[in-house]
């Protein structure tokens, strides 16, 4: 099943100006952008995006750490989009993460680290958990005039 899903390259990817590597990745998967943007995040789409986690202890620092910088939003398309991003993007603590995915070759805090430290996790992407999860973010992130329909050259062979 072709799906949309929602992808954050978080505010430590894109100071350390590895926006390109991380979108060539997902380029190089097949899937295809249909929407990307670059947003400072305030308080209330922090809230509204993070809020199954308001009132996690964590999330004070989640809503710093989001907010510290610019973030690069996409929405991508694919096929199984959902669960081939977040095979691409490896677990949420990079600490877990295989090598060879973004959060394993590029970052290795844990948990632990992060919670001893009283800040989030960086963790470089977030990506949308489940179908309803990328329903519910893609809309969030962007209006339907944002979001494009085309052709990959490549479409006939990755898709
Ligand atoms: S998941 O895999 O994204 O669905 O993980 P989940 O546990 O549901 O989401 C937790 C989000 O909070 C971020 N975060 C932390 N979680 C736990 N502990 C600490 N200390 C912590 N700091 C930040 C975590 O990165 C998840 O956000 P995203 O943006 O999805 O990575």
């Amino acid at each position: 099943m072709v799906k949309q899903t929602l992808v954050l390259i978080k505010p430590d990817g894109v100071q350390r100006s590895i926006s390109g590597k991380i979108i060539t990745r997902f380029e190089n998967s097949g899937m295809k952008i249909i929407g990307m943007k670059m947003v400072w995040v305030d308080e209330k789409l922090s809230q509204t995006h993070y809020s199954e986690h308001i009132s996690k202890p964590f999330f004070k620092g989640l809503d710093e750490f989001i907010r510290s910088g610019p973030v690069i939003a996409i929405a991508l398309e694919g096929v199984d989009a959902i669960r081939n991003i977040r095979r691409i993007v490896g677990s949420t603590a990079p600490g877990d993460a295989s090598p060879g995915t973004i959060r394993g070759d590029y970052a290795h805090h844990t948990y632990e680290y992060a919670d001893r430290k009283s800040k989030s996790i960086a963790n470089i992407i977030h990506a949308s958990g489940n179908d309803e999860e990328a329903k519910k973010e893609v809309s969030l992130w962007f209006d339907k005039s944002e979001l494009h329909n085309y052709k990959r050259a490549d479409e006939h062979i990755v898709f």
